[in-house]
């Protein structure tokens, strides 16, 4: 008999017990509007016991972390997780239900199926031990189902049912349904899904969900209840693989208690363990292990622990413990597969957020090498990753992270990409490997350094960053900054976008994707003209806040001035001194700014000058003002 729980007499947590020995089952199911989804779900979990707990339900919404493997959820642990993702405005629906039988306890990941929600999917198949693939039957394999197949393949689900749902709709029709599993057979072989099974039901009275059913004499495989009851369940890398514990937090009620907090991602640890602390590389050996509040001898994968160390050795929220004998790798540069979740392109060169375990670093995309086609798997150059794509990416962080490649551990090896104006989860990604050129640059220093060549001009560097419309009256002003500068005796350099574009950007044009390069490239030019000694006036469109914002942080202490050219369009399309407003609104000069391609204004610029109001002397007058005023330019 299933035990129902009861949410006015069980405690979560004595429920959870009671089944403690079982085995669990972790299980997405994916299918298209319509397929029949929710009564399928509805079904397992009315006829074999529901956990009708809202609040655990509720708890379990929106988070990235099931329970764990084998013991009890760690309910604090969940929360902590999620108020962590709370803070950077993470948010990912899909609702998690638990119910268990005789054999097995079982935590369902219930994900929409409209191909906009692929960012559910991604999130409850990559701790799946198994995926539930819906088809209607009347419909076969659609697009959707290859999409389902193909990512629980990339994901590293271990099994999938194909579960052929409302037989009655086609007479419980034989034929049909070998039709419908022979064409998904070979697709899930060529994904490299291999524990495949398929399953003929009508969720709507039940047949073959939780009983045999008597339209199907046919079939001789399982009800799909008993194959969830009865399916190997191997975590098999993740268990028999070394020591992974990403710190989610450090626990220091007193002096002298310093404890790290987090779910075991790999292996096994106990008492005496040798650590090395990633990626600062640190070794160290484990002190205690302690669960709930009891020291244990041993934790296994998937248990939320707390170890203190041998050592008082730099530990901090992000830091990944790792087994000495097979420590995780530690690098910058890596190829990985980019799953991509958001409206908005993913465009190589644009400054994003990785987080990896607890750890947040600056990432960008270097390179897109292919995108996969969902349908057919073949490869295809892009340019950038649109809403659902699936791409080969080469990825550069700021600071090096520790990992594994995602075949040996999901959880170590896997990322989400997060936007960083919005804030977005606009993807998730799977490393592959580390790039080798990572392990091999290394920063050479020199002995002259920007203070010094500094010094020799008797100045101090900086970097006047302008931007606003074509025709706003960049290239205006930075002429007369340089004049001025130049006047006082000051070293000053103009890098303007016309003029770029005709050397060293030649190869761009203007679609989003190169003006994020466009403004890459000029952001590292200008910083290593302004390192070299000089005051950089830069004269560029540069419509998007987040190059902006890369600009800025690429600065490395020099000092930046971000001045907004501000004029109305009406005033730019006016003047238009090179005639391309009038192109662009005869249609002759597509993605143009202000016409049919975005200006984002800056939202708290060092300067702002409205150029239909000011005199461009006067505004230079303000800008080497403010340059006195921070100390770049000698005060009179
Ligand atoms: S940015 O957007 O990538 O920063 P950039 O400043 O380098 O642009 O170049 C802008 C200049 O290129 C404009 O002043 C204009 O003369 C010219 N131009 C040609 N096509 C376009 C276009 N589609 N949009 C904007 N500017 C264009």
């Amino acid at each position: 008999m299933a035990h129902r729980f009861d949410p006015t007499r069980d405690r979560i947590e004595d429920f959870l017990a009671r089944h403690e020995h079982k085995t669990l089952l972790r299980f997405i199911t994916c299918g298209s509007v319509d397929d029949g989804k929710s009564t399928l779900i509805g079904r397992l979990l009315y006829e074999s016991g529901l956990v009708a707990d809202d609040q655990l339900e509720a708890v379990a919404r929106d988070s990235t972390r099931w329970g764990t493997q084998g013991e009890r959820p760690d309910l604090a642990l969940l929360v902590d997780g999620l108020a962590a993702e709370r803070e950077q405005g993470i948010t990912i629906d899909v609702a998690y239900r638990f119910f268990s039988t005789e054999q097995r306890k079982f935590i369902v990941a219930d994900t929409p199926g409209h191909e906009q929600y692929s960012r559910n999917m991604v999130t409850g198949a990559s701790t799946a031990d198994l995926a539930v693939i819906l088809v209607d039957a009347r419909k076969g394999v659609l697009t959707q189902t290859r999409r389902h197949t193909r990512l629980a393949a990339l994901l590293g689900v271990p099994q999938a049912v194909l579960a052929v749902n409302k037989m009655d709709l086609v007479g419980w029709d034989r034929e049909r349904f070998e039709t419908i599993v022979a064409e998904w057979r070979a697709l899930a072989q060529a994904v490299g899904l291999s524990a495949t099974a398929a399953i003929p039901m009508s969720a709507l009275e039940g047949d073959n969900v939780i009983r045999a059913s008597a339209h199907m004499p046919w079939y001789d495989g399982l009800p799909l209840l008993e194959h969830l009851e009865t399916c190997p369940l191997d975590d098999g890398p993740r268990q028999r693989g070394p020591l992974r514990l990403p710190v989610q937090w450090v626990n220091r009620p007193s002096a002298d208690f310093r404890g790290f907090s987090g779910a075991l991602a790999g292996g096994r640890v106990r008492p005496g363990d040798a650590v090395r602390v990633l990626p600062a590389g640190r070794e160290t050996t484990v002190a205690r292990v302690i669960v709930g509040f009891d020291d244990v001898p041993e934790a296994v994968v998937g248990q939320s622990v707390t170890l203190t160390l041998a050592d008082e050795v730099e530990c901090s929220r992000g830091t990944l413990l790792s087994g000495a004998d097979a420590p995780a790798q530690v690098a910058d540069q890596f190829e990985c597969t980019i799953i991509w979740m958001d409206a908005e392109p993913l465009l190589p060169g644009r400054p994003y957020l990785l987080k990896i375990g607890a750890r947040t670093v600056g990432a960008t995309v270097s390179a897109i090498k292919h995108v996969v086609n969902v349908n057919t798997g073949e490869q295809l150059a892009a340019r950038t990753l649109e809403l659902n794509a699936i791409g080969v990416c080469t990825l550069s962080l700021d600071r090096p992270v520790a990992f594994d490649p995602y075949v040996h551990n999901r959880e170590t090896g896997g990322f989400i990409l997060i936007d960083r104006m919005s804030c977005a989860t606009a993807g998730a990604g799977l490393l592959h490997f580390a790039l080798r050129r990572s392990q091999n640059l290394h920063l050479q220093g020199y002995d002259v350094d920007r203070a010094a060549r500094a010094a020799l001009l008797g100045q101090q560097p900086a970097v006047v960053w302008l931007t606003g419309l074509s025709g706003a009256g960049k290239s205006t002003l930075a002429n007369r900054l340089a004049q001025r500068l130049h006047a006082a005796g000051r070293a000053a350099y103009v890098l303007d976008g016309d003029n770029l574009r005709h050397g060293l950007n030649r190869d761009l044009g203007f679609t989003d994707a190169d003006r994020v390069e466009n403004i890459r490239r000029v952001a590292e030019v200008a910083r290593l003209m302004a390192d070299a000694g000089l005051v950089v006036i830069t004269a560029f469109i540069s419509p998007f806040r987040s190059e902006r914002a890369l600009a800025r942080s690429r600065m490395d202490g020099i000092a930046f001035i971000e001045v907004h050219v501000d004029t109305p369009l009406a005033v730019a399309e006016q003047r238009d001194p090179k005639g391309l407003y009038a192109k662009a609104r005869r249609g002759e000069l597509p993605h143009f700014t202000g016409i049919d391609s975005p200006y984002e204004p800056p939202e708290a610029p060092e300067l702002h000058v409205d150029t239909s109001r000011e005199p461009a002397d006067e505004a230079a007058a303000r800008v080497l003002a403010l340059l006195r005023e921070r100390g770049i330019l000698p005060p009179g």
